[in-house]
């Protein structure tokens, strides 16, 4: 069987440009500059799109690193609004979170903010704003952060692919409406146009037998992706960048917002024929990733992947954990009839909507002053959560990983669960890294319509 050249795998990176960092980070750091940029999105024919993006792309060209290594980078904000870079799922110093009035000032337009921590879990990650978050992430500040294992599995296409969601204008413009109340109270803003790496599809050259790693990441604000094989023999190898203990074949792959999932493939389709990662919609199939494939008939596939080795998370305890309730509530059809803004005050849902707000989490809408509950560093704080809505929620916790609690027994590590309508599902985690650390839904237009609280981890 025939591999991909070692050079027709990096010719195949090109796209991503995911370079490794310079070693010495000691000098000047390297900058990370979130721009206005120009880009072509929409099909030919079709003008090309303003967009804001890292680097001046959407999605930005992203970081790759490996597992120990330092990130250093000068932040600086060259768009019209206050910004700043959350590097999602990455368990860093609270200081180094990147949310403006809880770990740092906001960052004007023209101002910089120097970004400094060191990677400890190898995973795929990504990074964002986090403040306007569902307009900067929706005109596409998003790019991978990839940490690479000290040894990684040995496969011959490592292809990164970062889901964005558009909603755009005929003129391919990216449409205005963020303060949309329609969108903040049912799915959150579904676009009209789904880019992998900034374009319809990604395509790709792979033998028959060929095994790619292949890295998906939902970055859209609001929707959830079913993705589905074809032509290839998938098992799921990590879940939001950390390795899974038991390695499963897998056909379909459901993704929140936020969410991330690694597979290892293996090309199973024939010379001449086509591989595919698609999108399942309601109204069919659509490409996410082309494989044309080549190489010889009847190539052999491989054995299933062996897991990747785990990272050095610390396992929750739930025996006799401190446990804390979060209620969801409002939305379309939802039961919220009143809810406290921030300054403590009892409001109407009327007054509310006219703030933006049109959900709660334990009653609060809108960042609450006080945190959900207060933790001692060390323990495992168990919080149940209930979706008291008629909506899913992406629900993502800052700064550390979490297991879901079934009788099953302890889920993988995550640190977004996406919930079903009325679901009651409780995570727990080891509340190792102290500071101050958001919970909050990851649909954007949700987060902006009020669902976002906080938890203190005590030093
Ligand atoms: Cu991906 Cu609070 O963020
Ligand atoms: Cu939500």
């Amino acid at each position: 069987m025939i591999h991909p050249t070692r050079r027709n795998v990096l010719g195949g990176m090109a796209a991503l440009a995911l370079a490794r960092p310079a070693r010495a980070a000691t000098d000047a750091a390297p900058i990370l500059r979130a721009e206005p940029g120009r880009v072509r999105l929409a099909p030919e024919g079709y003008p090309e799109t303003d967009i804001w993006g890292y680097g001046g792309t959407a999605p930005g060209a992203g970081i790759r690193a490996r597992q120990g290594d330092r990130i250093t980078r000068l932040f600086e904000n060259a768009i019209p609004r206050d910004s700043s870079v959350h590097w999602h799922g990455i368990r860093l110093p609270n200081a180094m979170d990147g949310v403006p009035g809880m770990t740092q000032p906001p960052v004007p337009e023209g101002g910089t903010f120097l970004y400094d921590f060191a990677l400890p879990d190898a995973g795929t990650f990504w990074y964002h704003p986090h403040l306007n978050s569902l307009e900067q992430v929706g005109r596409g500040l998003t790019a991978p952060l990839i940490v690479d294992e000290a040894e990684p599995p040995e496969v011959d296409a490592d292809l990164t692919l970062m889901l964005n969601d558009w909603r755009l204008d005929a003129e391919a413009r990216i449409a205005e409406g963020w303060d949309d109340l329609h969108d903040r109270a049912h799915a959150g803003r579904i676009g009209n146009y789904m880019t992998v790496n900034g374009r319809p599809v990604d395509s790709h050259a792979a033998d028959a037998g060929a095994r790619l790693r292949l890295r998906i990441i939902n970055a859209a604000t609001d929707r959830i992706v079913m993705l589905g094989t074809f032509g290839l023999r998938a098992h799921l190898v990590a879940l939001d960048g950390m390795p899974l203990a038991d390695v499963a074949p897998v056909e379909e792959v459901l993704l929140g917002p936020a969410q991330r999932a690694d597979l290892i493939a293996d090309v199973a389709a024939e010379p001449g024929e086509r591989a595919y990662l698609t999108m399942l919609e309601r109204d069919g199939a659509y490409e996410v990733l082309r494989i044309e494939v080549g190489g010889r008939a009847g190539a052999a596939l491989r054995p299933a992947p062996a897991p990747l080795p785990p990272n050095p998370v610390v396992e929750p305890v739930t025996e006799g954990a401190r446990g804390v309730e979060l209620v969801m509530a409002g939305g379309a059809m939802g039961r919220m009839g009143e809810a406290r803004t921030a300054d403590g005050i009892l409001r109407p849902m009327g007054d509310l909507a006219q703030r933006g707000l049109v959900w709660s989490m334990n009653g609060i809408a809108g960042m609450a002053g006080e945190p959900l509950t207060e933790i001692a560093r060390g323990e495992t704080l168990r919080i149940r959560m209930v979706n008291d809505t008629a909506w899913p929620h992406a629900m993502h916790l800052h700064g550390h990983h979490f297991r879901e609690v079934t009788e099953a027994g302890p889920g993988p590590l995550r640190d977004t669960l996406l919930m079903l309508p009325d679901e009651r599902r409780e995570i727990a985690f080891a509340a190792d890294n102290p500071g101050d650390w958001m919970v909050h839904c990851h649909m954007l237009s949700h987060q902006a319509g009020g669902m976002m609280s906080w938890v203190r981890v005590l030093g």
